[in-house]
């Protein structure tokens, strides 16, 4: 069996690199799509609902796919540092990939509202964090204007090379499926993702025949929807804190996706948010809140859904990233302070 070589190496063909390109890499990509029983079952009509699982990524998140090539180029153009705004996923990968690269990350989030998986990331694999009182619109803007002037890098999804290292998840899923999928079901915050995943389902359906393209269904919070409702949220509100995004940057982009695709934006609730991230844990799969809004929207369309469809959801981060949201939002049973006696264990198992 070949060893995976990263997502680089893997789609060398269909991306922007040359033999000068440093390859900065930690053989991201390559995720598991997981057929989910539960939610097939649950939207029914034979639908066969697939979960494209990149938090399985090096650090968590489908971020490592954008970063990798970003690092690369921005070493191959010589930069000896990068810099992001983020909720913390882009900075936990920015940090990584610069690091493993030898690149100085900086990285730009709001105060308070990164969670601790990703914040325990940026400081072990070495940035330089800077926690600004305000919100990622904010700070995406202040890095906007720094990288313009002064020779450093921006890693946000507004590079292009960002783009094109996460499109390769479109490829993964089509070569996984043999087919693309009716619809693909995503999280939006800055847009990004939405765009990188077109962009390739796109560019494969140029190059294999009779590939058919998917409606693209992204989702956001209710309290934080600026694409659905088409205007500027001035203070986006969720507990999925990876998308609490006012002002997307790719907004113009993911329009496009979604009059070209014949897709859609809605919204879902925090608690429709919740609702879907304990089912998939109850199946094995732990996402972060954001990642269960695209799983949550399935849900919100399960009577629009043809007989027989096939449906990605994407699961773009890992669970474990935001264990105080679990920690508060589950329904298990939980005894604290038992005397240690098997008479009493056994007691509680109700033998
Ligand atoms: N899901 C997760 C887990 C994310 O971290 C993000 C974005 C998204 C979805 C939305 O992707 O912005 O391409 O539409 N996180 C960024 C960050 C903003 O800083 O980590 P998008």
């Amino acid at each position: 069996k070949k060893r995976w070589p990263g997502l680089i190496n893997a789609y060398k063909q269909y991306l922007p690199v040359s033999s000068k390109t440093p390859i900065i890499s930690l053989n991201e990509g390559n995720t598991p799509l997981i057929l989910s029983k539960s939610i097939s079952d649950l939207i029914g009509n034979d639908t066969k609902v697939y979960l494209k699982y990149d938090g399985l990524n090096p650090t968590g998140s489908f971020k490592d796919r954008g970063m990798t090539m970003a690092i690369s180029k921005a070493k191959e153009e010589g930069r000896e540092a990068v810099i992001c705004a983020s909720t913390g996923n882009t900075s936990a990968a920015a940090a990584a990939y610069a690091s493993r690269g030898g690149l100085k990350s900086y990285v730009l989030i709001p105060d308070g509202y990164v969670a601790q998986g990703k914040l325990a990331q940026a400081l072990m694999y070495g940035a330089e964090i800077i926690s600004i009182q305000g919100n990622f619109d904010k700070a995406l803007e202040i890095v906007r204007k720094l990288s313009s002037e002064y020779p450093i890098n921006l890693v946000n999804s507004v590079n292009p090379y960002r783009i094109q290292g996460q499109k390769t998840a479109a490829f993964e899923i089509v070569d996984d499926l043999g087919i693309a999928p009716d619809w693909l079901c995503i999280p939006m915050g800055n847009a990004g993702n939405i765009t990188a995943y077109w962009l390739g389902f796109k560019e494969y359906a140029k190059i294999k025949k009779n590939l058919k393209l998917p409606l693209m269904m992204g989702f956001q919070s209710e309290g934080s929807a600026p694409l659905v409702k088409n205007i500027i949220v001035q203070d986006p509100e969720t507990i999925a804190t990876a998308i609490r995004i006012g002002n997307p940057v790719n907004r113009d982009k993911a329009k496009i996706v979604k009059k070209e695709s014949k897709g859609d934006f809605q919204s879902v609730t925090d608690e429709e948010i919740i609702v879907a991230y304990k089912m998939l844990a109850k199946e094995g799969i732990f996402c972060e809140p954001a990642s269960a809004a695209s799983v949550a929207g399935l849900i919100k369309n399960k009577n629009r859904i043809k007989k027989e469809s096939t449906i990605v959801c994407v699961l773009t981060g890992n669970g474990l990233k935001d264990p105080d949201c679990a920690i508060k939002n589950n329904d298990a049973i939980f005894q604290k302070n038992i005397e240690p006696s098997l008479k009493n264990i056994t007691k509680i198992l109700g033998y």
